[in-house]
């Protein structure tokens, strides 16, 4: 594998973002960070606090965000070209749909969903990024026993959440007291504010195959 200081210096913003040529096709991943590493995406990355501290600490794995907002994508940009990290590499794009179609099938090592947008009012409850669809699309995306994290400050977007895992091909790993990840942005707001922050690790799991389960 290689390590990640062995690329070229001098990285500059413009080379993060990520504009694929064919945007309905899945990414090759391998092209894109010019190396196999396993690849951890951040979707809804916002100001890329999170994806490039991540990134800083594990220079060995390739960090890939995932952000509809421009402004955001340029900070983002910016942090990983400041900070020099060629493992990091940035999306303009809809998370459902690059999760759907552009992440290869069993690609992903781990999905982070850090503060998706809340939509609290009922009436805008079918805007959460989180349904079914998004669940399965996330599943096909990870690799064998991959895993996707989920925090929220909102506790109905929580439990809503909890119950469709509990309906899918995903085990909720329950016990993850000593997880240490960097905070993001908005973690960081809601931590000052003492806000309660709802998480779930997610492990897929794959239904067994006929040979499986005959044995
Ligand atoms: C509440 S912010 C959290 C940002 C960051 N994860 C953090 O914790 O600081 C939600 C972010 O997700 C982005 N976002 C919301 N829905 C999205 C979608 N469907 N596709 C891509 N990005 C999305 C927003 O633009 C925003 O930057």
């Amino acid at each position: 594998m290689t390590d990640a200081n062995e690329y070229s210096s001098g990285l500059i913003a413009s080379e993060v973002e990520l504009v694929p040529e064919n945007y309905f096709a899945p990414l090759d991943l391998q092209k894109i960070f010019r190396r196999p590493a396993p690849v951890e995406v951040d979707l809804g990355c916002g100001d890329g606090r999170f994806l490039t501290a991540m990134a800083g600490r594990h220079p060995d794995r390739n960090f890939l965000g995932i952000e509809r907002l421009v402004g955001r994508i340029r900070s983002a940009c910016g942090k990983a070209a400041r900070a020099q990290l060629p493992n990091v590499r940035v999306l303009l794009i809809e998370s459902a749909y690059a999760v759907e179609y552009l992440l290869p099938p069993a690609s992903i090592d781990v999905l982070h969903l850090l503060f998706p947008d809340p939509w609290p009012k009922k009436r805008h409850h079918r805007r959460r990024l989180v349904s079914s669809d998004f669940l399965a699309a996330a599943h096909r995306a990870l690799a064998p026993a991959g895993r996707l994290r989920i925090a929220t400050d909102q506790v109905d977007y929580f439990q809503a959440i909890r119950q469709l895992a509990a309906a899918s091909e995903f085990r909720d790993e329950v016990d993850y007291g000593t997880d240490n990840f960097p905070l993001t942005t908005f973690e960081k707001h809601f931590v000052a504010a003492g806000a309660p922050i709802y998480r779930l690790r997610l492990r897929k799991v794959s239904p067994p195959t006929k040979a499986s389960a005959a044995q």
